[in-house]
């Protein structure tokens, strides 16, 4: 193990990371039902603030962004009040912590917001909402020119409300296949107009949300996590990688904190990007690159070494070990992960 991994790392100008260990946005949905974040959900990242950086768990951007049950918000008054202690908490700690601002597109659900969900094209994913009572995913609908504006002034907002809550910048939703991501991909987006049918067009609302949030915050404050390979919620087109080859170099020019991979395991090898998606990521982007997936402390720390990545995400053995740092500092085993350890927000 190299001690490189607990040396501090510059981010950029503004920000200075304490270690190169960095917590994985995970959804966990404990927040009450206005969507607010509670005191528990504060001690819980704080337990964690001993990483260099923190990402929250996917947050709405606005009531109609909401995905999952009880997942935050950070749109209102109240929830920006209660960020406002999370971050606090953290910062005592001495990590830095980014909140990842999230709009779910086509996988909502009309009983989160009262509306039929919105996405690129009218075109349904099958399936069943996690963590509800069955619900199903429905056909959405097309977004008008009106409802992309109001999608990407939201996301401004919601970056301008993050920092006003204390933290230190966003991490923009852009993997997954929520909607971003789903005007990236070509089965889901099948537009004609200005959003659709180049790579130029399938890019321009991702790169809407982030001119609109680094005109409002500054570049040093932005992060963006991409999943170039549709492994979730999305099949892969042939094509699809045209639209990322584009994307990951209009995002270099705006010279941002970070770029972060998202996929649930990082040694797949993808075909059409060739190679694995951190090593697509580092051939076609200069900055930053924060790569996570099914990787152990162990191996993660050797790929810094080589070079293939500059910061290491973990996401489930952060649930399982709030202590992660502790106990690799002192070479202790950590404990394994299992899914009934979301039942409770240790
Ligand atoms: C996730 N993941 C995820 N990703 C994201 O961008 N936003 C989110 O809110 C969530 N939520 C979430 C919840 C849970 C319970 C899991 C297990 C995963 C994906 C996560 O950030 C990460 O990419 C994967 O867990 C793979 O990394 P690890 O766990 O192998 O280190």
């Amino acid at each position: 193990m190299s001690a490189n991994l607990f040396e501090p790392y510059q981010l950029n100008e503004t920000i200075t990371l304490q270690n190169k260990i960095v917590m994985a946005p995970l959804t966990r949905s404990f927040a009450d039902e206005d969507l607010v974040p509670t005191p528990a959900m504060g001690d819980y990242y704080a337990r964690r603030g001993d990483l260099g950086l923190i990402i929250t768990e996917a947050t709405s951007i606005s009531k109609v962004a909401q995905g999952y049950p009880n997942i935050p918000g950070v749109y209102s008054k109240e929830q920006i009040v209660a960020w406002k202690s999370v971050t606090t908490k953290v910062h005592e700690k001495g990590a830095k912590i980014f909140s990842q601002l999230f709009h779910a597109g086509r996988l909502s659900h009309k009983d989160f917001q009262g509306l039929t969900p919105l996405a690129p094209s009218a075109i349904g994913f099958e399936g069943r909402i996690p963590r509800t009572d069955n619900w199903q995913y429905g056909t959405p609908k097309e977004m008008t020119i009106k409802d992309i504006e109001t999608s990407v002034s939201d996301f401004v907002q919601a970056a301008v409300n993050a920092i006003e809550a204390g933290f230190d910048g966003v991490e923009i939703h852009g993997a997954n296949g929520y909607l971003i991501d789903q005007f990236l991909h070509l089965e889901s987006n099948k537009r004609t107009d200005a959003y659709g049918g180049t790579p130029e067009k399938n890019a321009r609302f991702a790169l809407e949300v982030l001119d609109g949030i680094v005109a409002a915050i500054g570049k040093d404050k932005v992060g963006y996590r991409l999943s170039p390979h549709a492994y979730l919620h999305m099949s892969p087109t042939e094509g699809d990688e045209k639209n990322f080859d584009y994307l990951l170099k209009e995002i270099e020019k705006r010279d941002i904190a970070y770029l972060h991979t998202g996929v649930f395991d990082d040694h797949e090898v993808v075909p059409y990007l060739g190679g694995k998606v951190s090593e697509y990521m580092r051939k076609n982007y200069k900055g930053t690159l924060i790569a996570n997936g099914s990787y152990t402390i162990a191996e993660g720390t050797d790929l810094m070494n080589e070079n293939k990545f500059d910061l290491l995400a973990i996401g489930r053995s952060l649930i399982a070990n709030p202590d992660l740092v502790e106990k690799t500092k002192n070479n202790e085993t950590l404990l394994a992960y299992h899914n009934d350890m979301l039942t409770e927000l240790n």
